[in-house]
């Protein structure tokens, strides 16, 4: 049995696209359990550049995908990516996923823009909405989607309700009506029927017979709607905990926990950032680590690593390996520091805290390392410039798990397994 969760270690975009390729050459299934399209992730073939925002990443190695119950799909967005990708999509979707409607996209944007000072930066996809309809036990699931009785009902139920919000709360303009959802939707629904499949018992029964099943989660720890840096967070569970909900699995059917950590941090979006950078080594590292949305095409935020944070989300995830991704961006530079603690107020302390409160207040403090060079070339590990060894035998040590996999440039190729 072979369960293994790619996980996104601090706020997301730390190239968990990328590992999950490299990982899904060996593999015969990948699943996506939770989020949406808010995700972008990306893999780089040659001069080639794939995003997915809601397909798994196991499309480039054209393996077997499958989008769990946990996710919220929009079938939009789903039709786009099938058709870019179509002849190597072999896609199963649980009933039980929660569908994104059109009214999801107006609400997530209509209440964003009504909040002012606590704005979250949210990706307005809907994904907010369309988990607070799963929750008031409200929404529309895919089983639902893929027959037009079923939606003609649910749609006829929900529509005046979502109408007034919307026209009299948010003050929008509704560019559909009752009937024109119902029959864009009925036809997306059509159209997906062929791919249902009850995905909790197809990733059970894979497990049983011995294959091996890749989860690819998105977002990340500190994304996490219960664990991450609340409001300021994503409304589904980015932590290894939401594999087992998000497909209907129990625990003990993952062996292998791989934690996402990039060589520094960066973060899309409002909320706390201990070490973020706003001096020239910060825009150095945006302009050499590209480092623009995937998804909305937004600048992010850029800082130095956060050991703190690494800690805890050693804690949350329980990773039983480490790969790290981006040390190229690092390269070039005179020193790398990485965050060793944190003073807030007067305490001294070395995990993340529960609460936002006094972390926009924090003051980092550091360990400092000699800059190496990453040339993008290396083969082996033992051919990485020593002191970036040195700088990645401190984290290692730090975090408690060991480091296997280092990426130093985007490509498939550039990848060096420790
Ligand atoms: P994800 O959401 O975690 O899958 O990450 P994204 O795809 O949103 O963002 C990661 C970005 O960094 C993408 O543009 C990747 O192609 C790129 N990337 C991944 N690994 C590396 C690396 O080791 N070095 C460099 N320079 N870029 C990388
Ligand atoms: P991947 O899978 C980085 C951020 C948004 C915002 C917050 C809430 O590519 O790592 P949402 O639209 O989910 O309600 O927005 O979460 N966010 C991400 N940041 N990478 C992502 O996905 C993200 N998905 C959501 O920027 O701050
Ligand atoms: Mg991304």
């Amino acid at each position: 049995m072979t369960g293994t969760v790619v996980i996104g270690s601090q706020f997301g975009d730390e190239g968990k696209g990328k590992v999950t390729d490299f990982y899904g050459k060996n593999t015969d299934l990948v699943v996506r359990y939770q989020g949406g399209n808010n995700a972008g992730h990306t893999v780089v073939i040659g001069d080639q550049v794939l995003k997915f925002h809601l397909l798994p990443s196991g499309v480039a190695q054209g393996k077997r995908i499958l989008i769990g119950a946990g996710v919220v799909l929009d079938p939009r967005v789903l039709k786009k990516e099938v058709e870019e990708f179509k002849e190597k999509v072999d896609l199963g979707i649980d009933p039980r996923t929660h569908i994104i409607m059109p009214w999801h996209n107006l609400e997530d944007e209509g209440r964003e823009d009504s909040r002012g000072k606590t704005k979250i930066g949210t990706t307005k996809r809907g994904i907010g909405p369309a988990y607070a309809d799963k929750a008031q036990r409200v929404g529309i699931r895919f089983e639902d989607l893929v027959d037009k009785n079923r939606l003609a009902e649910k749609i006829r139920d929900i529509f005046p309700v979502k109408k007034a919000i919307l026209e009299k709360v948010y003050d929008l303009k509704l560019p559909f009506n009752e009937n024109s959802v119902l029959e864009e939707y009925s036809k997306l629904g059509e159209l997906f029927r062929p791919m249902l499949s009850d995905v909790s018992l197809e990733v059970c029964t894979a497990l049983d017979d011995e294959k091996r099943v890749l989860f690819e989660g998105a977002q990340g720890t500190f994304l996490d709607n219960d664990f991450g840096t609340y409001p300021f967070v994503t409304s589904s569970h980015p932590i290894s905990g939401g594999v087992s909900t998000g497909v209907g699995m129990p625990l003990n059917k993952i062996n292998r926990i791989i934690g996402i950590v990039k060589a520094y941090t960066t973060r899309v979006g409002f909320g706390p950032f201990p070490t973020e950078l706003n001096d020239e080594i910060g825009t150095h590292l945006v302009e050499t680590g590209k480092e623009f949305g995937t998804t909305t095409g937004r600048k992010r935020r850029v800082g130095w690593l956060d050991l703190p944070m690494m800690k805890t989300s050693m804690r949350l995830n329980g990773f039983s390996e480490i790969a790290i991704t981006k040390l190229d961006v690092l390269s070039g530079l005179e020193k790398v520091k990485v965050c060793t603690s944190y003073n807030v107020g007067d305490k001294k302390i070395d995990l993340f805290p529960y609460s936002n409160k006094g972390l926009e207040n924090a003051v980092a403090n550091y360990k400092e390392f000699d800059g190496f060079t990453i040339t993008g070339k290396e083969k082996n590990y033992s051919d990485l410039d020593e002191n970036a060894k040195k700088y990645l035998d401190f984290i290692e040590k730090e975090i408690g798990a060991p480091i296997k996999l280092v990426s130093i440039g985007p490509g498939r190729e550039e990848t060096v397994l420790k």
